[in-house]
């Protein structure tokens, strides 16, 4: 059923939608349906979702089993505290399986409601643990331009994607950014080095700019995802380690984007086979059907948050963490995850995706096409060989978007970047269709510039 004028009008003048402005509503989809990795609009219009919903849908929509795992956990105990003292069955069994999926060091789980929240716990846990170590002063956060890691305050000043900022400032004190490692756009100064050792290197120069005595911890993404999908060099994490074991700085992967499953390992940081101290992630844990998120801490770091005496303890909680419903369907989604040998899936799909985004590269306008698993982006631009863009006021992000959902693929275009990252479960013939759409899209859009 159509949403009626009056139903339109009520959520304009009753919804606050994420990234709110009165000029975006001209166009709303009322999304009424999903099954597999397509979603249907009030109209019956079927698109395919190659977004999976935000990045997170990873097992595909309609999944009845995650409907009644919550259905019969919220029948015997829906929600209670978890904080100190109390428990449930649903959060300690997470728990356990998520230290038997992620790094071996990491062993310890705190859950949060999503992503900026678990950001939030991470950048607080750094803290803590330099505190509880004896080093006060260590405070600082570094992270890298185009990254994303939600919008809470703390989160927002992390974030490296500087329209997010301006109408919110002052940013919190003490966070730095330094460059992405983007193989299509790092400007390289060293040519002794390759572009992975040279952007790491740029953590090094941070450090030692702030004082090392002063920087807690870094924080990055395995791959940068709203930020365009920066897929970075295969020896950037390896400078990353140990830049951070040189000088006393907690390395925070933010897995949110790329946790379970979706580069086609359970966790990103695997493909640079290095292990973070804390670990960050949400979306896929329950691919979005409840919303969840949290972070893994290592040993040394569970031995600090226990090292304190009780007048110190880690004074941080939220209402929802540990959410017996939440974690119930978090373990019934990992079991479909692992049942249904989606990884292995997300990185066989994955590397057909790449191979036919490639074969677009030839169109007029797409500068770069990078993924992994079934992570990618096309990236367009004004001149192939200067990799210059189009300016803004152009608004191609937005046109991109309107075209490919006028031909029936649902994604997000940022910094002319067409992003991919569709339902773990979509078949060869639906992803074969999103990739011919984009390389219809692209020309058309440009031809109407
Ligand atoms: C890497 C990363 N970190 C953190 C977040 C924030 O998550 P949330 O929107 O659940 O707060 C996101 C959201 O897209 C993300 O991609």
């Amino acid at each position: 059923m159509h949403s009626t004028p009056a139903t339109l009008a009520a959520d304009r003048a009753h919804v606050l939608h994420a990234l709110h402005h009165p000029s975006a509503y001209s166009s709303t989809r009322t999304w009424v349906r999903g099954s597999g990795a397509i979603i249907t609009d009030d109209t019956g219009r079927e698109y395919i979702d190659g977004l999976a919903g935000l990045w997170c849908v990873n097992v595909g929509h309609g999944r009845t089993e995650l409907a009644q795992a919550a259905f019969a956990q919220m029948s015997q105990l829906a929600y209670h505290s978890t904080y100190a003292g109390s428990t449930n069955r649903p959060a300690i069994a997470l728990a356990e399986k998520l230290s038997t999926l992620t790094h071996p060091s990491i062993n310890t789980f705190f859950f949060t409601s999503g992503g900026a929240e678990a950001t939030e716990s991470s950048i607080k846990t750094a803290r803590f643990f330099w505190k509880a170590s004896g080093f006060p002063d260590k405070v600082k956060i570094i992270s890298r331009r185009r990254a994303y890691h939600g919008l809470t305050l703390a989160a927002m000043s992390a974030t490296g994607l500087g329209a997010f900022w301006p109408m919110f400032e002052p940013r919190v004190p003490g966070f730095v950014h330094i460059d992405a490692p983007d193989p299509y756009r790092f400007v390289n100064d060293n040519a002794d080095v390759t572009v992975g050792v040279s952007a790491g290197n740029q953590l090094e120069d941070a450090i030692a700019r702030e004082g090392a005595d002063t920087v807690a911890a870094f924080i990055a993404e395995p791959i940068q995802g709203a930020g365009g999908v920066i897929v970075p060099p295969s020896d950037y994490f390896a400078r990353v380690r140990e830049i951070c074991d040189r000088y006393g700085v907690l390395l925070i992967a933010d897995e949110v984007i790329t946790g379970f499953g979706r580069t086609g390992r359970w966790f990103g940081l695997e493909h640079y086979a290095i292990a973070p101290d804390i670990m960050q992630f949400a979306k896929g844990i329950t691919s979005g059907y409840v919303p969840m998120g949290g972070m893994g801490v290592s040993d040394r770091v569970r031995e600090a948050l226990d090292s304190v005496p009780p007048s110190k303890r880690w004074m941080h909680a939220y209402t929802y963490s540990g959410h017996p419903t939440c974690a119930a369907v978090a373990l019934t989604n990992i079991q479909i995850l692992e049942n249904e040998r989606l990884i292995e899936r997300a990185a066989v799909s994955g590397r057909r995706l790449l191979s036919r985004l490639h074969s677009l590269e030839s169109v007029d306008g797409v500068g770069h096409v990078r993924g992994q698993g079934l992570i990618a982006a096309v990236e367009v631009v004004a001149d192939k060989h200067t990799k210059e863009s189009y300016p803004a006021d152009v608004g191609l992000s937005h046109r991109l978007t309107e075209a490919l959902l006028e031909r029936g693929l649902y994604t997000r275009v940022v910094l002319d970047c067409i992003c991919l990252a569709p339902p773990l479960t979509i078949d060869d013939a639906l992803l074969d269709r999103a990739v011919d759409i984009i390389g219809e899209t692209i020309p058309q859009v440009l031809r109407g510039l």
